[in-house]
């Protein structure tokens, strides 16, 4: 290796790297990918997990004044009003301003499917279909309704981005039009052991996961999607997750809102099924809207109730936000905070034998969407029916499972 390689190898103490006995085809491709990699930044992710953790929550949340966020919940909305929104909501669809971005980076390790998650099929009503596929015919009913084929953008990451292309292109896109539809690959950080040191995958490369669902603004920019929306005047960018088969991504109601309400972040919510559900929950800190994700919510937040005795941060997040055009332009280049999970992930040895672990060996880093949030001083939320619009596939089986998810959507469509 070049000496420039082995320099930054030993100064970010990633020397290990040099012991492996590798080909020369091998070393040049890991010396081209040590030099794209920031380990500056990896070290302060790393140094950040040593901290003592509970400590600075305690700490953090001392010092942070978190209370309940105001939303609307639709059913309790007048008729006349929810026409008048939807109103204003239907014309900015019909004009053509309105635009679908599915966020399909994640790995799913937890469905146990091989492949990305939208190639996943589901036995329905309808008979067999792929989590793709109920997305397009959700695209394909918009059109028939509105009169316009809405531009969907899919976020991929490296791990599955031409799977998804490949799978989406054989199956003729689902009879959708295919020039309304772009990918988009997401960024990458590598994973490090507990000792902040890299890992090889089986091919000898350093092993890099999906840098989080945060990383859409980022690669919105870098892959130039920010200048197709203004190229085609889309205003407002509905994203979803990949995981949910009842997602109402076309929803000119909420977009209606956020206009009367003179908002430029959306989010729909469900009132969260009981305090220990899976959800991240929506609330107020220090006056900005955020999103505490399920992991870090302590469980008396969880189970605080107010007077009338319903969830004080009851409000469940289930990844169907509402964006204008000018917060990808403004978050292009934000700073979201890392979140670090510790995860199993197989490795070479030495040895070069791939070891499959049994237990955590190592730290991944995300950021999430929702963390840009507070950027802004306010958002609209509407909480919504749980049986209208929520069904995801998330664990292979038990709760939010295929089984479950589909039992939904059947009920639904029947
Ligand atoms: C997510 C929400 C959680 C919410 C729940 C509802 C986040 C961080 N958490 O939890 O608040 O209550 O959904 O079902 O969003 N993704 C990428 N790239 C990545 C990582 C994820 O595109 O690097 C996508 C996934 O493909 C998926 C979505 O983001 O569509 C959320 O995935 P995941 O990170 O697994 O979050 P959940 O635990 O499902």
């Amino acid at each position: 290796m070049k000496e420039e390689t082995i320099s930054i190898l030993k100064k970010y103490h990633q020397e290990h790297i040099l012991e492996y006995n590798l080909t020369e085809k091998q070393q040049q491709q890991l010396e081209k990918q040590i030099l794209s990699i920031n380990f500056e930044q990896l070290q302060k992710l790393y140094e950040n997990t040593k901290q003592a953790k509970n400590i600075d929550k305690k700490r953090e949340s001392e010092e942070k004044k978190i209370e309940h966020i105001a939303y609307t919940d639709k059913a309790k909305m007048s008729k006349e009003l929810e026409q008048e929104l939807t109103n204003i909501g239907t014309e900015v669809i019909k004009q053509g301003h309105y635009a679908v971005i599915t966020m399909a980076g994640g790995q799913g390790t937890r469905l146990g499917h091989q492949g990305p998650k939208g190639t996943y099929a589901l036995d329905t009503i309808k008979g067999k279909k792929y989590i793709f596929e109920i997305i397009i015919d959700k695209l394909k009913k918009a059109k028939e309704e509105y009169g316009v084929a809405i531009p969907w953008y899919v976020m991929t990451s490296k791990d599955n981005h031409e799977e998804t292309v490949w799978f989406l292109e054989k199956n003729k896109y689902f009879g959708y039009e295919k020039e309304k539809v772009k990918f988009f690959k997401q960024g990458e950080l590598p994973l490090i052991d507990t000792q902040g040191r890299v890992i090889l995958d089986e091919n000898a490369t350093i092993k890099e996961a999906a840098n989080g669902n945060g990383g859409l603004f980022e690669a919105i920019y870098k892959n130039q999607i920010l200048e197709d929306l203004k190229k085609h005047q889309i205003e407002w960018i509905f994203v979803s997750n990949i995981d949910n088969i009842l997602s109402n991504f076309v929803d000119p109601l909420l977009v209606g809102l956020t206009i009367k309400e003179k908002n430029v972040i959306a989010s729909k919510s469900v009132a969260k099924a009981n305090p220990q559900e899976k959800i991240g929950v929506f609330c107020k800190i220090n006056g900005k809207p955020e999103i505490i994700e399920y992991i870090d919510l302590p469980q008396e937040m969880a189970e605080k109730v107010d007077e009338k005795g319903e969830l004080l941060y009851g409000d469940g997040n289930f990844g169907t936000y509402l964006f204008n055009q000018k917060v990808f332009e403004k978050l292009s280049t934000a700073k979201l905070p890392y979140h670090a999970a510790f995860k199993k992930s197989g490795y070479l040895d030495i040895n070069g034998k791939f070891i499959e672990p049994d237990e955590p060996n190592v730290y991944k880093f995300e950021t999430f969407i929702f963390d840009a949030f507070s950027q802004y001083n306010d958002m609209t939320i509407m909480r919504v029916k749980r049986e209208d619009e929520f069904a995801p596939v998330k664990n292979r089986t038990g709760n939010d499972s295929p089984e479950t998810a589909v039992k939904l959507y059947n009920e639904k469509y029947k």
